[in-house]
């Protein structure tokens, strides 16, 4: 049998159709998360259900059949297994206890602590690995520091990550074992994933685009690179895809500095320079504007084709920019696939 689509763009090979999920996959454009997340109460007692989670993982792969799947958790399941207080309010986002002292600091688990909080997602992992489909890749995943810790030191999510900036500025060794916390932390984590069956790891920085020049350096790439260098150790097999959202220039030689396998690249870059200065160095996966899941039509199916034609001459994993959005139309997402696979 041939090996998966995902793992042969991930291992170096320019396919002809490249393969295609969508971050974001399982959420609230579609009818059937909705009544599975009502059926478990709200969003982080689903997370918690192991049936009830791999069971929203699974319905995009019934309804597209996505080349892949991703478990379905959240990034800020870390914080919550080192014992700050994690809760979400409908309609606006997730919110913490803050760390803003070492005292605050001094109350965290240690890393190796975080697994029994954790075993629920090692359970949804190992159901996964079981009902997937053969064709499918199972990717497990986590927030990259920087970006836990944003939501750590704010206790919300924020529009510019103030706060996390003010910390690292006022209290850089508070801000460093932060950092470091989250590292060893993640490192226990997606090992844990790992070995319950995720074929695949991915590691998000959704707010890197928001750290310049030595900071980019220190707590973007420097963190990732750790990570992937205690994983590679351990898994020399399992790729691991990086994700510094909004990297914009800092995406070249990101995936040779931190040893990833691949580079996620969101929809603020442009297709062909990224095949000229990333793709060069292996494969990337992205980056349709997400938008089009909303307004669909010629727009989408132009755009798609574009990109699927920059990104043809090496390694890719087609996928939006960025998560797909809860007022997305399903059919949208059809046509998407439709194109990629058809032409
Ligand atoms: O991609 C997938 O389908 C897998 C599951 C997944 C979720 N969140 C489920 C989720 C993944 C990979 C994430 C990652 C995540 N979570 C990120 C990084 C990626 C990104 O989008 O930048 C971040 C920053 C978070 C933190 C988070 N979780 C926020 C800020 C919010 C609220 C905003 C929102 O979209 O509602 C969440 C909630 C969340 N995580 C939802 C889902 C499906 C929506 C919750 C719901 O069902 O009510």
């Amino acid at each position: 049998m041939a090996e998966k689509l995902l793992l042969r763009a991930l291992a170096g090979e320019t396919l002809d159709v490249p393969p295609i999920w969508m971050m974001r996959q399982a959420g609230r454009y579609l009818p059937e998360y909705r009544a599975t997340r009502a059926e478990a109460g709200d969003f982080l007692s689903l997370c918690y259900n192991s049936d009830l989670a791999a069971e929203v993982t699974l319905q995009p792969i019934r309804r597209y059949g996505f080349d892949a799947a991703i478990l379905f958790a959240d990034i800020l399941l870390i914080p919550d297994a080192l014992g700050a207080d994690l809760w979400f309010v409908t309609g606006e986002g997730p919110r913490l206890s803050t760390i803003e002292t070492a005292e605050d600091f001094a109350k965290l688990k240690g890393p190796d602590d975080v697994h029994d909080h954790l075993a629920p997602v090692y359970e949804t992992v190992r159901i996964l690995s079981r009902e997937l489909p053969d064709e499918t890749t199972l990717i497990g995943f986590a927030g990259a520091p920087w970006t836990v810790a944003t939501y750590m030191i704010a206790g919300r999510g924020t529009p510019d990550q103030g706060p996390a900036h003010a910390l690292k500025a006022e209290n850089r060794d508070l801000f460093d074992a932060i950092i470091n916390r989250l590292t060893e932390a993640t490192i226990a984590y997606l090992s844990a994933q790992i070995d319950a069956g995720a074929e695949v790891v991915k590691i998000f920085d959704s707010w890197a685009g928001s750290l310049k020049g030595q900071d980019f350096h220190d707590y973007a790439l420097a963190p990732a690179k750790r990570i992937i260098s205690a994983l590679k150790a351990k898994y020399p097999d399992t790729p691991i895809i990086a994700f510094p959202r909004e990297g914009g220039e800092n995406y070249i030689g990101f995936a040779k500095a931190t040893g990833a396998d691949c580079v996620a690249l969101d929809n603020s870059v442009d297709a062909a320079w990224a095949a000229e200065h990333v793709q060069v160095d292996g494969c990337v996966q992205g980056n349709l504007a997400s938008s089009h899941m909303v307004t669909g039509g010629d727009a989408l199916v132009s755009e798609t084709r574009a990109i699927v034609e920059a990104f043809s001459k090496g390694p890719h994993i087609f996928n939006l920019g960025h998560g797909i959005t809860p007022d997305a139309n399903p059919e949208n997402v059809q046509l998407m696939i439709d194109t990629v696979r058809g032409g």
